[in-house]
This record gives structure tokens, C-alpha cells and sequence, in this order.
């Protein structure tokens, strides 16, 4: 007898899951416009709501009203195509309210990754929603869906693998990173399939695997799917698109940045990430950059000892201050060579398979 998969998948008529970028890079825009290719648009949970006047002296509010609109325009751009979801990175503050106000604007699906969602099941009990984890390998697989099998009877609607091709934090040990050590996706892919079998098995369903980093062609695609993925989840190539949220100059970088040279910086959310070079990962190769400001939106940072402050960094950067900003890419930023549309970005990662 077929296994279930949960129904609405099946709305997800074309295998791409666009990645959550924040801050401010994935929002209404192009998570709608993602969705009306079929495909899942994302929707980032890191400060959507950065561009409101009353941002500094409230920011949650601000950032729920923000949720709340740009699912509206998603929505409405999507045509009722595709499906919506939104990226919750498990290192911010009020991980627990930032994705009730997610599920209260209505989205199909939390993603969520920078930490093991462990508490994800909870939090969206009442809700008929889609839950993922991102994660980067087979062992934090495996602690993930036997912490939800025990505390929430419950196993993943689908799972995202990111490997270390991909853009923002990244997770891996800076060793795996550096010395070229950590093991590509397709591997991880091997390593994680008999961990998503056991909880197939054991919940009589199908659980939906995507792979992420470096998934910009349609070979790569068609070789995850080859060895049992159902589709890839693509952030990068997506940028350089008429429809990406950030502003122009922050596109730009990705195609005519002079020489396209990526830095891993030690990020305060407790991993490394991938970014462009530029004067700000330059300075802060050289030391710490203070903070102007703090809006207390990271567990583990504590404002008197950062390095720098990512939200400050990254809210510069999709403004288009890219002298400041922190402008975080994935590695296969080399391939962007114009300005697309959303819809030529997914013709070319599917082919003619549409
Ligand atoms: C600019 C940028 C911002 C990102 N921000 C986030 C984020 O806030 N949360 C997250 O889970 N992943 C984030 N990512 C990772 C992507 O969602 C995605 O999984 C990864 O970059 C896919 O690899 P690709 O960029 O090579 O396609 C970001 C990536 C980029 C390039």
C-alpha cells in the first residue's frame, strides 16, 4: 500500500523550495513569486519587519505586522499556486512567538534551522502546518526525530539537508569548513536516508528530503533526485532576481562584485558564515566592530562581546550598504552572470521537466 505524504505537498507542483534569507532578502515578493511557479516561497522570520518607522523602539511588533503583510502580498502574488512557508532560525529570541505569529498569518509550512527545532512540535500542535528541520548531518538528524518520536509522537513533513556550499551560517565545524573537510551533500544525503527510512517506517509515510548548497543546475538537481531527494532547496540563484526583496545594490554584488571572493566570518548566532568579502568582513578580519545598537535578538550573544552585531550588519546590507553590511552568499555566486526573473531561474533548475 502507498505511504502517506501529507496532502498539502501535493500542492508542491515543482520540487524547489526557495531558501529563507534574511534579513530582508526573502520576503513577500519573492516567496509569491516562487510560489507561482509551484514551487514553496519562504518567507525569512529574521527582522521582516526592518524597514518600519517604529522598528528600533518595538521591534517584535514591528516585525508581526511586517509577517502578517508580506504573507498577505505572497499570497496574492502566488495566484493559489505553490505553497508558503517561513524560516525560523532556532538561535533568536522568541523563537516560540515569532512562530506563533507565523502560524497566525497562515502560512503552509515552518522551516527551521541554526539549531535543532526541538521544541517545533509544540509550539504548532493546533496547527495544520507542514514542520521541517534544516540540518547538516545524519547524527543531528537522528537526535532531532527521535526527540520528536519520544516527547511529540510526531516525525518531520519533509527535511531539508544543507551542506557546505551553502550561504549564511553554515552547519559545520570551522575545521570541516577551512580544511575543505565537511562532506558534501550528496553524501550526507547517503548518510541520512536510513534515519528518515526508520521514521517513515515506523509513521507509515513518506518524508520529502531536499538538498541545499550549491544546487544551481538542473544536473545537480536531477542527481539528488537520482539518489532518492525529492528536489533542492536553492537561495543563491535566486538573488540576482527582478523579484528578490533586497535592495538593487545588494543584487549587484552578486554580479559584478570584482572579484566574487567569499570569507567565512564567525558569526554571534554561534556558527560560521559564508559572505562576500568587503570592508566590513576585512575589518572585522582585524578585530571586533562595536555595535551602534542592540535589539537583544540572539540567544547566545551577549552585546559587550560581539564581534559585531549580525542584525546591524545584515539590515545594512539589504538596505544596500554594502561597505557595512554584511552581505552573506553561497558558493556558487561564480554561475550568476545577469539579472533574471524568478521564473527563468526555475525554468533553468527544472529543465523541461514542468
Ligand atoms: C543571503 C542569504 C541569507 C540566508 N539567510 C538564511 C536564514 O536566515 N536562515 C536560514 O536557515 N538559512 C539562510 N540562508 C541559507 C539558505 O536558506 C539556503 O539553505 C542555502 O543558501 C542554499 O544554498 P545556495 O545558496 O547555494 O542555493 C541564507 C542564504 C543566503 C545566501
Amino acid at each position: 500500500m502507498a505511504r502517506f505524504i501529507n496532502i498539502k505537498l501535493k500542492k508542491l507542483t515543482t520540487p524547489i523550495i526557495q531558501g529563507g534569507m534574511g534579513v530582508g532578502i526573502s520576503l513577500g515578493n519573492l516567496a509569491g513569486s516562487v510560489m507561482a511557479e509551484g514551487g514553496m516561497g519562504v518567507i525569512s522570520l529574521a527582522h521582516p519587519g526592518y524597514r518600519k518607522e517604529d522598528f528600533m523602539k518595538n521591534p517584535f511588533k514591528a516585525n508581526e505586522q511586517a509577517v502578517h503583510e508580506e504573507v498577505k502580498k505572497a499570497r496574492e502574488l502566488s495566484q493559489e499556486k505553490g505553497l508558503l512557508a517561513v524560516n525560523a532560525m532556532c538561535a533568536i529570541n522568541r523563537y516560540d512567538e515569532y512562530v506563533k505569529v507565523a502560524l497566525d498569518a497562515g502560512v503552509d509550512a515552518i522551516i527551521s534551522g541554526a539549531g535543532l527545532p526541538l521544541s517545533l512540535p509544540a509550539i504548532t500542535k493546533d496547527y495544520d502546518v507542514l514542520i521541517a528541520p534544516i540540518i547538516s548531518s545524519a547524527k543531528a538528524c537522528e537526535l532531532l526525530l527521535k526527540s520528536w518520536d519520544r516527547h511529540y509522537n510526531c516525525t518531520a513533513d519533509f527535511i531539508v539537508i544543507e551542506g557546505p556550499e551553502a550561504g549564511g551560517h553554515l552547519g559545520f565545524k570551522p575545521e570541516e569548513l577551512f580544511e575543505h573537510q565537511a562532506k558534501d551533500v550528496y553524501t550526507l544525503l547517503e548518510e541520512v536516508k536510513p534515519v528518515v527510512h526508520h521514521y517513515e517506517e515506523k509513521y507509515d509515510c513518506i518524508i520529502p528530503i531536499f538538498l541545499a548548497g550549491g544546487m544551481n543546475t538542473k544536473e545537480k538537481i536531477d542527481q539528488a533526485i537520482r539518489q532518492g531527494a525529492t528536489g533542492a532547496q536553492v537561495a543563491t540563484s535566486f538573488i540576482p532576481t527582478i523579484e528578490c526583496d533586497a535592495d538593487t545594490q545588494f543584487k549587484e554584488m552578486f554580479l559584478h562584485h570584482p572579484s566574487k571572493e567569499l570569507a567565512l566570518i564567525k558569526s554571534p548566532v554561534g556558527y560560521y558564515g559564508r559572505a562576500l568579502v568587503n570592508p566590513l568582513t576585512k575589518k572585522l578580519e582585524e578585530g571586533r566592530v562595536k555595535p551602534n545598537f542592540c535589539l537583544k535578538c540572539i540567544k547566545p550573544c551577549d552585546f559587550n562581546t560581539t564581534p559585531f552585531c549580525i542584525s546591524e550588519a545584515l539590515i545594512e546590507a539589504a538596505k544596500g550598504n554594502v561597505i557595512d553590511g554584511l552581505v552573506f552568499s553561497g558558493a556558487t555566486i561564480q554561475d550568476l552572470d545577469k539579472l533574471r526573473t524568478v521564473k527563468e531561474v526555475i525554468d533553468e533548475l527544472m529543465g523541461g521537466q514542468r
